[in-house]
C-alpha cells in the first residue's frame, strides 16, 4: 500500500498493524476508524486540566455515543454526560451508574423528564417551565440548573450557547424566580452548570463565564457541584500547522479561579468540565474510496461514497477537516491540483472540500476524512436510504476490531408496520 499523502496518520502510527486499503477491504467503504490510544491519551490531557483535588470530566456523548468507544471513556475514569434518553440508555449500556449519569436537558417531555426521574441520574433543566416541570413530577427531590452566563463561543454561530442569541440556559436575571420554584418544591440545588458553546482555540470566554457562574454560584449554600461546560476546540487545520488549544495556560488560570472562589465559599465543591469533541474528534479517519472523477465547467470533482450522510460537519457548518490520500498501487502523483472533493449524496450542497490542493487523486484511491470522531457517526443519517457504515477500533495493541457493524437494506424497512 501507498500513502500518497499521510503525513499525520504515520506520524501517529494511526493504523497500528493494519492500513487503509486493508481495512476498507475487509469492512467496506465507508468505513470509520477509531483509535484507542488517541481516545485514552485525550482522557488522560483533560484528567490534568486542574489539581484541583475534586475534579471530574463528564464525556458528553453527543460527540460519540458508540458504546464501545462509551466503555474505553469509563474505564478512563471519565464520568459521563446525557442530553436525551436514548444518550441516558447507552450509557447505561456502557456500565456507567445512574449517579455517574449528568443529564442536561432541553424543552423536554413530562415523559422523558420522568424517564431521567425514575433511572435516578443527575438532572439539570434549563428554563424556568421545565424546573417547575420537573418539581411537579419529583417534588422534594435534588436538582441543578443550567445557566446561561451572558457570553458564547463557538466555531459556527450555530453552536453558540451562551450569550444573548440562543435557547439555551436560564437568564442570570431570573435567579429570584429560580429560588421561587425551589422553595414551592421543596426542591434541593445541588449544582450550577452551563455550556456556553463548542469548539473554542480561545480560553477568554469560556474563562470569563466560569467566573460568571461562580459569581451566581455565590447565592446558593449547599451547592455539591459545578460545571463550566465542555467546547474544548481542537486544531482542524493540521495540515496547515493549526495550533492546539493552550490547555496548560487554561489549566492554570481555571485552577486560580477556583482555589480564589473556594476559599471564599468555604465548602468543597467538585468542579467539572464536560468535553465531548476533544475526547473523541481526533480518534478517527473516516475512510472513502473515489468513484468518479470529472471537470464540470472547469472545477475538477472527485467524487466520493463519503456523502454528507455520514460527515455532515463541512455541509452544516462549512467545517473543513484536512484530507489524506492512500494508494493500493504504486503510481505515484506526479502534480498538485485544485479539486472539489464531493460525496455521492442527490444534493449540491454535499462538498467535503471546496477549492483544495492535494496530490493528483486517482479513482480507486482510498481518502482519509481526518478527525471524524466527533459529531461524524452521532450526526449521521439514511437520508437518500444510504446505510451507516461499519465503525472499527484500532486497539492498544494495532489490532483491528468491528465495534459496530455496517447497516443492511433490512435496517431501512425493519419499522414499517
Ligand atoms: C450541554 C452540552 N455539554 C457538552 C457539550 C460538548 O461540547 P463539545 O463537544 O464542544 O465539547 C455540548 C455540545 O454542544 C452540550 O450541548
Amino acid at each position: 500500500m501507498n500513502y500518497i499523502h499521510a503525513l499525520i496518520s504515520r506520524k501517529l502510527n494511526f493504523y497500528g498493524n493494519t492500513n487503509p486499503v486493508e481495512l476498507t477491504g475487509k469492512y467496506g467503504s465507508p468505513l470509520y476508524v477509531y483509535n484507542e490510544s488517541v481516545i485514552r491519551s485525550k482522557c488522560s490531557e483533560l484528567k490534568g486540566l486542574t489539581d484541583y483535588p475534586d475534579f471530574v470530566v463528564n464525556y458528553s456523548p453527543k460527540a460519540n455515543s458508540n458504546v464501545e468507544i462509551l466503555k474505553i471513556v469509563k474505564d478512563e475514569g471519565l464520568l459521563v454526560d446525557a442530553v436525551s434518553s436514548g444518550e441516558i440508555f447507552t450509557d447505561l449500556m456502557a456500565g456507567y451508574s445512574p449517579e455517574d449519569i449528568f443529564y442536561v436537558c432541553n424543552n423536554v417531555t413530562a415523559e422523558e423528564l420522568s424517564y431521567a426521574i425514575d433511572a435516578r441520574v443527575k438532572i439539570s433543566v434549563d428554563s424556568i417551565s421545565q424546573l417547575e416541570l420537573f418539581g411537579k413530577l419529583n417534588p422534594g427531590g435534588e436538582v441543578s440548573i443550567r445557566i446561561n452566563p451572558g457570553v458564547g463561543t463557538g466555531h459556527h454561530k450555530k453552536v453558540v450557547t451562551g450569550g444573548q442569541s440562543t435557547k439555551f440556559g436560564i437568564d442570570i436575571k431570573l435567579i429570584e424566580d429560580v429560588k421561587r420554584i425551589l422553595n414551592r418544591y421543596n426542591l434541593t440545588l445541588s449544582g450550577l452548570n452551563q455550556h456556553i458553546g463548542s469548539l473554542f482555540m480561545d480560553s477568554g470566554a469560556y474563562l470569563k463565564s466560569a467566573e460568571i457562574i461562580l459569581d451566581i454560584a455565590r447565592q446558593f449554600n449547599n451547592l455539591k457541584f459545578i460545571d463550566f461546560g465542555g467546547g474544548f476546540g481542537i486544531p482542524y487545520n493540521k495540515q496547515n500547522n493549526e495550533s492546539r488549544l493552550d490547555l496548560k495556560t487554561l489549566g492554570e488560570k481555571l485552577t486560580q479561579i477556583i482555589n480564589n472562589w473556594i476559599k471564599e465559599y468555604g465548602r468543597q465543591v467538585t468542579f467539572i468540565i464536560e468535553p465531548g469533541r476533544y475526547i473523541v474528534a481526533e480518534s478517527a479517519v473516516l475512510l472513502g474510496s473515489v468513484t468518479a472523477i470529472k471537470l464540470n465547467y472547469n472545477i475538477k470533482y472527485i467524487g466520493t461514497d463519503i456523502g454528507f450522510n455520514v460527515l455532515p460537519r463541512p455541509m452544516i457548518y462549512d467545517s473543513h477537516h484536512d484530507i489524506e490520500i492512500y494508494r493500493e498501487s504504486d503510481v505515484q502523483s506526479a502534480k498538485s491540483e485544485s479539486v472539489w472533493i464531493v460525496g455521492n449524496m442527490c444534493e449540491t450542497g454535499d462538498i467535503i472540500a471546496k477549492d483544495r490542493t492535494l496530490p493528483e487523486i486517482f479513482e480507486n484511491d482510498i481518502i482519509g476524512i481526518l478527525d471524524s470522531g466527533a459529531y461524524a457517526y452521532s450526526m449521521s443519517s439514511n437520508y437518500n436510504n444510504r446505510l451507516r457504515p461499519a465503525e472499527v477500533l484500532i486497539d492498544i495493541n494495532g489490532n483491528d476490531r468491528l465495534i459496530r457493524k455496517k447497516e443492511t437494506f433490512e435496517d431501512l424497512v425493519d419499522n414499517f408496520t
